[in-house]
């Protein structure tokens, strides 16, 4: 698989990731075979996986974990912290690590900064990012993120209040036509070394009917890596040969690609993007909460 180095770190990593969020009951994948999937990937070649402290009540770390426990050094670890405030995010992060059964995670990200509202809570005086700085200090966390599929102006912004290492951020052929983090984004992510991760690049399911195309849009993208929620073998293995034979699509494959997607840009195909998750019924507004 091709690597591609990861921002300023000195590490590189393979073009397909690990999204971690699927590997749980909720997703009808049981521990024995979140086990598995994670263990063949790691035999596979792939060595990023993300998580979260809010996955599914800490199944999803919990899980990763009893992988963690055996082959920590295999693998590179992002986790993210939902609480806003210092206090909370640091409780957080030591759940994180006790579920994770590793005393370090690689990244740490401030998760889904959906407005500017929640950007200003995460990075005022008493905020999460000073937990990042703490924990980076005492060693708890190797380097600091952030992660949004709103709107890119937003991690623009989050740019220039602190030096990220890294930004999740969406980019599914989707999000090519509304809120492109791939047009406004990734350029400035890239011009100052700023690793990028892809998600959503199945549209959270809107895509899954064109999992070869929607990979090879993502993988093109001048992108550090791309994570996949993977919740069985056969997705793992589908996505394994699709990243394993990447070639970017052509000019032409391109087109073809965004003209049958079309139809399907639309606010209840891309809740992602709407301005209230659980009512996906409007675009996301570029003012909202500022
Ligand atoms: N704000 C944030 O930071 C944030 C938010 C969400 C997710 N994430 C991260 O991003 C990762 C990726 O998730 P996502 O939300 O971006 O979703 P996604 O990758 O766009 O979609 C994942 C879903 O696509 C389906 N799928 C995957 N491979 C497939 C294949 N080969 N064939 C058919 N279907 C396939 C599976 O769903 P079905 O089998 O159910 O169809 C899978 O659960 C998550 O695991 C998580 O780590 C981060």
């Amino acid at each position: 698989m091709e690597t591609r180095p990861f921002g300023k770190t000195g590490e590189s990593f393979p073009i397909l990731s690990f999204g971690g969020q699927r590997i749980v009951d909720d997703h009808d994948c049981t521990e024995e075979e979140a086990i598995e999937i994670v263990n063949t990937a790691i035999d596979r070649g792939i060595r990023y996986f993300d998580t979260a402290w809010i996955y599914s009540q800490g199944q999803a770390e919990t899980r990763l974990g009893k992988v963690v426990k055996h082959r920590r050094s295999e693998m590179w670890i992002a986790t993210k912290a939902w609480d806003t405030t210092r206090d909370g995010a640091l409780r957080q992060l030591e759940e994180s690590l006790g579920r994770l059964q590793t005393d370090y995670v690689d990244e740490w990200r401030l998760h889904n900064v959906w407005d500017y509202v929640r950007l200003h809570a995460f990075t005022a005086e008493g905020g999460a990012l000073h937990a990042a700085l703490q924990a980076r200090e005492e060693g708890m966390v190797r380097y600091i993120s952030i992660s949004s599929h709103t709107d890119p102006q937003i991690l623009v912004e989050a740019l220039k209040r602190f030096p990220f290492d890294s930004a999740l951020i969406a980019l599914s052929a989707l999000d090519h036509f509304i809120l492109s983090f791939a047009e406004e984004f990734l350029p400035k992510a890239n011009a100052e070394g700023v690793a990028t991760i892809g998600m959503k690049v199945l549209g959270l399911g809107s895509l899954t009917h064109d999992v070869e195309r929607s990979l090879r849009y993502a993988f093109g993208l001048p992108v550090s890596t791309v994570v996949v929620g993977m919740e069985s073998m056969a997705q793992l293995e589908q996505n394994l040969a699709i990243a394993e034979s990447f070639e970017p699509l052509t000019d032409a494959e391109r087109l073809a690609f965004f003209s049958d997607i079309i139809p399907l840009v639309q606010p209840v195909k891309m809740p992602w993007k709407a301005a209230d998750w659980n009512q996906p019924t409007q675009w996301a507004s570029r003012d909202r909460g500022r």
